[in-house]
C-alpha cells in the first residue's frame, strides 16, 4: 500500500521508481526515527511545526511523533504573531505546542525572542527612536518569562549580522542595531536569562555555511559578535546555524569545520536549527532531485556533525508538503521543491537516509 502511494505520487510506472521507494523505506524500520538515530550519538533531532498543523494534519503529526525528539514553532512565537495587541500578548498557539510536546515527551525550542523581521506594526513605528529599544527588551522578558521552565532553549536574537550593511561590528542596519548596537544584543540575552535562568540561550543566523566571500564575511561578523558577547560576560550558550542549504552552492568542509571549531573554542554549543535543501537548480525527475538533495546534505552534515559541540539538528518542517520554500521557490518545471526528509505522502526520502546515516557516522557526545 505504502509503495503504491509512493509510486502514484512520483507518477512512476518504472521499476526504477519502485526500486527507489524500496530503498528509501529499507533505510530504517518504521519504529526507529531520526530522533533515535540522533540519540544514539547523544544528539537530538526535531523539526519546525505550527500549532494549527496539530489538529489539521493528523498524518504529519503521526510522523512527527515517530521522528522528532524536539520541536520548534515555525512562526507561533514570533512577535508579529503574538504581539498584535501591544498590552496583551497572545501566547495561545505557543501553549498548544507546549501541550503537544509535553504529551509526546518532546522538548521545545523557542524561536525567536528578538528578530528585526517579525515585529508588530505598532512596534516598528515605535522603533525609530533610541529609547524604543527598551520595547524589544520588554518583549524578550515577556515571551521567555511566560514559557519559563517549559522551553529548554531559545533563539534569543535572530539574524543580527549583515556585513553588507556597512555598520560597525558588521551588525544589521535596522533601528535596534543602529541605536542599541552590541549593548542592545547583550541586554536581550541578560533579559532572557533573568526571565528563565535554566533555558539555554542561542544566537541564531543564516548564510554561514558556504564558501563565498559574503558568507565568509558573515562568519567573521558572527564570530566577532560572539567573542565580544563572551568577553562582556553575556549569558550566551550557543550558536544556531540555520542551514538553509541549496544544491549547487559551493561548500568547503575544511573552512566550515574551522568556523565550528572557532565557535566551540569560545565555550559555545552549536545546533543546526533550520535545515532544508533547496533543489531549485536541479532539473529532472524526483529521483534525480532527491539524490542531489541528499548528497548535498550528506557532505554538509559529515563536516558539521564531526564537531562534537554540535548538539543536534532540526529541519525546517518534516514533510515537503509544509515547507516555506513551496511559496518562495519557483521551479522552471512548475513543480514544488523537495527540500525535507519526508515527501508529501509522508514517506522517507533519500534525505531522511542521509540525515540518519550522518548521525550514525558522528562521534558520540557526552
Ligand atoms: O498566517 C497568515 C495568514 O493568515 C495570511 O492570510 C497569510 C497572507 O500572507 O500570511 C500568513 O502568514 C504567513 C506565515 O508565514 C504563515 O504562512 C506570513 O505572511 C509569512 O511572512 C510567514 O513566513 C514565515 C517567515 O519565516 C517570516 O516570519 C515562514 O513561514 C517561516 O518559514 C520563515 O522562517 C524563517 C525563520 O523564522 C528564520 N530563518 C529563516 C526562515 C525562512 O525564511
Amino acid at each position: 500500500m505504502i509503495n503504491m502511494f509512493r509510486r502514484d505520487f512520483l507518477l512512476g510506472s518504472s521499476a526504477l521508481v519502485l526500486g527507489q521507494a524500496g530503498k528509501s523505506l529499507a533505510s530504517g524500520d518504521e519504529t526507529t526515527g531520526l530522533k533515535d538515530r540522533a540519540a544514539r550519538r547523544g544528539m537530538t533531532y526535531g523539526c519546525a511545526l505550527g500549532a494549527d498543523q496539530i489538529s489539521r494534519q493528523p498524518l504529519l503529526v503521526k510522523r512527527i511523533v515517530q521522528e522528532c525528539g524536539i520541536l520548534v514553532p515555525e512562526n507561533d512565537l514570533k512577535w508579529r504573531v503574538t504581539g498584535e495587541n501591544p498590552v496583551r500578548p497572545d501566547y495561545s498557539r505557543g501553549e498548544s505546542l507546549v501541550r503537544f510536546a509535553t504529551q509526546h515527551g518532546m522538548l521545545l525550542r523557542g524561536h525567536t525572542a528578538a528578530w528585526y523581521k517579525s515585529q508588530p506594526d505598532w512596534a516598528v513605528a515605535a522603533l525609530t527612536s533610541a529609547e524604543a529599544v527598551a520595547l524589544v527588551i520588554e518583549r524578550v522578558q515577556s515571551v521567555v518569562g511566560h514559557f519559563s521552565g517549559r522551553i529548554v532553549e531559545w533563539d534569543v536574537v535572530n539574524e543580527a549580522v549583515e556585513p553588507r550593511d556597512g555598520l560597525p561590528n558588521r551588525l544589521r542596519n535596522s533601528p535596534e542595531y543602529r541605536y542599541g548596537g552590541l549593548e542592545y544584543i547583550a541586554d536581550c540575552f541578560h533579559a532572557a536569562r533573568g526571565a528563565d535562568p535554566k533555558a539555554k540561550l542561542y544566537y541564531n543566523d543564516y548564510g554561514l555555511e558556504y564558501d563565498s566571500e559574503d558568507e565568509e564575511a558573515r562568519r567573521r561578523g558572527v564570530l566577532d559578535l560572539l567573542s565580544a558577547l563572551k568577553a562582556a560576560n553575556t549569558p550566551v550558550d550557543g550558536l544556531g546555524i540555520q542551514s538553509h542549504l541549496k544544491v549547487g552552492n559551493r561548500f568547503n568542509a575544511e573552512r566550515f569545520r574551522r568556523f565550528l571549531g572557532d565557535v566551540a573554542s569560545l565555550g559555545l554549543e552549536i545546533r543546526l536549527t533550520e535545515l532544508d535543501v533547496n533543489d531549485e537548480r536541479v532539473q529532472g525527475d524526483p529521483i534525480v532531485r532527491d539524490e542531489a538533495v541528499a548528497s548535498h546534505a550528506r557532505a554538509f552534515l559529515a563536516a558539521a556533525l564531526e564537531e562534537t559541540a554540535v548538539r543536534g539538528v532540526l529541519t525546517w518542517g518534516l514533510s515537503d508538503s509544509t515547507s516555506w520554500l513551496s511559496s518562495t521557490v519557483s521551479r522552471r518545471d512548475g513543480s514544488k521543491p523537495r527540500p525535507l526528509p519526508l515527501d508529501a505522502m509522508m514517506l522517507r526520502k533519500p534525505l531522511w537516509t542521509a540525515i540518519a546515516e550522518s548521525f550514525d557516522g558522528a562521534p558520540i557526545r557526552n
